[in-house]
């Protein structure tokens, strides 16, 4: 079976690719290359880019790209039925991609041979004094007002129209592991919400780089990039306040992934969402069922407003 070893990117359309380039800065993320048509946009990791923006009429989200782990799988996946063939990737970076379309329409596209970048200098994490474990000793803290650069890509989260074919279709093709499920409040099933991982066997992945979840509305959720530490957060918080930034919610610690979160919203209305201190699991990991209330799965922090469970 095919598998994907890491997710590569996001793909938006708007109408104003610099308004979305200069959000992306404020946001942390780094400049690639930009066409009359297109914008990448990178973090300081080695994935030669993890966002794409195209211009379009409409802002909407298009979909996202894995990493999978060999040419092989691009053969394995363009001989399902839907699938374009193993394609020339015709973007900055190139390799080869294999052109997808998930149910609900979203374009997932899996890419291998893509080149890789220097990673780019980021400071690195704050040593914390702890009661009972001091780190930093003679030594003090000093946090700039600044963009955090964002380090990775970690996850999407969409919103389906048909919650067990959308799993089904991603598993089949990108062999994700679930991580953990929702169930609604106080019931075990149906399961309306699976949190998904790359196998990578016995090698650390994130808790999830994929959440799916049923609802009347098919959306995106979010798109969410790793920074440093928790001082790179709350100092992002500060700079997008003071850039007049529309916050969403934040800061507050999630239960499901126990990630340290911060969502704002972009120019186009679009959540975003800067984390830190997220869990980590191998193949191992066995999921559970959370049926618990929506405000249950922030454990501190703000409250959600209304509409982030719409
Ligand atoms: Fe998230």
């Amino acid at each position: 079976m095919a598998k994907a070893i890491d997710l590569a990117k996001v793909i938006y359309q708007v109408p104003d690719l610099a308004l979305m380039e200069q959000a992306l800065l404020d946001f942390g993320l780094f400049p690639v290359e930009r066409t009359p048509d297109a914008l990448f946009m990178r973090g300081t990791g080695s994935q030669h880019h993890i966002h794409e923006t195209r211009r379009g009429d409409e802002a909407r989200f298009i979909g996202a790209a894995f990493e999978v782990s060999s040419r092989e799988d691009l053969d394995e996946l363009a001989a399902l039925p839907g699938s374009s063939e193993v394609l020339p990737n015709d973007e900055p970076g190139g390799g080869w991609v294999v052109r997808m379309t998930m149910p609900d329409g979203f374009e997932i596209n899996a890419i291998w041979g893509r080149e890789r970048v220097e990673p780019l200098p980021v400071r690195k994490p704050n040593p914390f004094n702890a009661a009972h474990d001091k780190q930093r000793v003679n030594a003090s803290i000093r946090t700039p007002r600044e963009p955090s650069p964002v380090i990775r890509l970690g996850h999407f989260v969409l919103h389906v129209s048909n919650h067990d074919e959308s799993v089904a279709w991603l598993q089949e093709r990108f062999g994700f592991l679930p991580s953990d499920y929702f169930a609604p409040p106080g019931q075990q099933s149906p399961i309306v919400g699976t949190f998904l991982r790359c196998n990578l066997g016995k090698q650390l992945v994130d808790h999830h780089c994929m959440l799916v979840l049923q609802s009347d509305r098919v959306t995106v959720h979010h798109t969410s990039y790793e920074v440093q530490d928790l001082d790179a957060i709350m100092s992002a918080h500060d700079y997008l306040a003071s850039k007049q930034w529309k916050l969403d919610c934040g800061v507050g610690r999630h239960l499901l992934g126990s990630q340290v979160f911060d969502y704002w919203k972009d120019p186009f209305g679009f959540r975003i969402e800067h984390y830190t201190d997220g869990d980590v699991v191998d193949a191992d990991y066995k999921p559970s069922i959370f049926n618990g209330t929506a405000q249950e799965t922030t454990q501190w922090g703000m409250e959600p407003p209304s509409d982030f469970f719409m």
